[in-house]
C-alpha cells in the first residue's frame, strides 16, 4: 500500500514551494495535477514542471469541473479518487499538488472526505503550502493583520448586505474567487468609500503576475479566475 501525499505547492513562483513540497514531488511515482476544463492546461501542474521527470513518474490530469451548481460534480471526485486509490494500492505513493495551501478553500477537500470516508485505509499526509493570500498581500505591499486588527477571508458568492457588513466590521477582507463578482464588489467599495484602499491581485508569483490599484479600470473586464482583492482600511 502506497501512500496519498497533498501537497501545498504555492501560488506560482517554484522558488515558492517548501523544500518538503518539492523533495516529495522529485521523489513520487504519480503526480496528480487538477484542472477545471479538458481542454485547458493545469496551472498546478505549470508550477511544478520542472521537478518533474516523465520518464519515471507518471502525470495524471483530473478535471474539476468549476461552477456553482455542485450537482453532478460528485461523480468527477469520485472518479479522482478512485483512480489514485488505484495507484496506491499497487504500492504508488501519489501526489496530488494544489495551488497555494491543501487547507484552503482547495479542490482536494472533496477529495479528502471522499479518502476519509470510502478509503479510510489509505494513508493521507498533506503538506501544507504558501497560499495566495500571504503572496498576493507581499506583491501589493499590503500587510494583513497588525496588532489588533480583524482578518476576513471569503469566496465572493456572499450577497451584497453580507459583503457589506464584513467590510464594515472587519480591518482586512481578502476576496477570493472574486472575478465574477468584481463588479458587484466594485459598487460596494466605491459606496462605503473603500475602492482607493483595495488592490487586485492576479496569478501571484508566475511570470503574468498583475497588481492593480486603479479598480475602475477592471469594471467590465473578463478577469482571471485566480486574482483575488485584499481591501484594508487605515
Ligand atoms: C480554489 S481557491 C484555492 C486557494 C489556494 N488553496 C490557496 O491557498 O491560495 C482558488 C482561489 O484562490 C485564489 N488564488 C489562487 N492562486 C492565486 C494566484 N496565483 N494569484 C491570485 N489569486 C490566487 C483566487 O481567488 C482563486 O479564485
Amino acid at each position: 500500500m502506497g501512500r496519498i501525499y497533498a501537497v501545498g505547492i504555492g501560488p506560482g513562483d517554484p522558488e515558492l514551494l517548501t523544500r518538503k513540497a518539492e523533495r516529495i514531488i522529485r521523489s513520487v511515482p504519480v503526480i496528480c495535477a487538477p484542472t477545471g476544463n479538458a481542454d485547458t492546461s493545469s496551472y498546478a501542474l505549470s508550477i511544478v514542471e520542472q521537478f518533474i521527470d516523465r520518464t519515471r513518474q507518471e502525470v495524471l490530469v483530473q478535471v474539476f469541473p468549476m461552477r456553482k451548481e455542485q450537482e453532478g460534480l460528485s461523480a468527477f471526485w469520485e472518479k479522482a479518487a478512485a483512480e489514485v486509490a488505484e495507484r496506491v494500492r499497487q504500492g504508488k505513493d501519489v501526489a496530488f499538488i494544489t495551488i497555494g495551501d491543501p487547507f484552503l478553500y482547495s479542490t482536494f477537500l472533496y477529495l479528502y472526505r471522499i479518502f476519509r470516508e470510502k478509503y479510510p485505509e489509505i494513508p493521507v499526509e498533506v503538506v501544507p503550502g504558501i497560499s495566495s493570500i500571504g503572496a498576493a498581500a507581499v506583491a501589493a505591499g499590503i500587510p494583513l493583520g497588525m496588532a489588533a486588527d480583524r482578518i476576513a477571508i471569503l469566496p465572493t458568492t456572499y450577497e451584497d448586505d453580507e459583503l457589506r457588513k464584513t467590510f464594515l466590521e472587519f480591518d482586512t477582507v481578502i476576496l477570493m474567487k472574486v472575478n465574477r463578482a468584481f463588479d458587484r464588489v466594485y459598487a460596494l467599495l466605491k459606496e462605503l468609500g473603500l475602492d482607493r484602499k483595495a488592490a487586485f491581485v492576479r496569478r501571484v508569483g508566475s511570470g503574468e503576475e498583475e497588481v492593480v490599484f486603479d479598480l475602475g479600470s477592471l469594471v467590465g473586464e473578463k478577469l482571471d479566475y485566480l486574482s483575488l482583492l485584499i481591501v484594508r482600511k487605515g
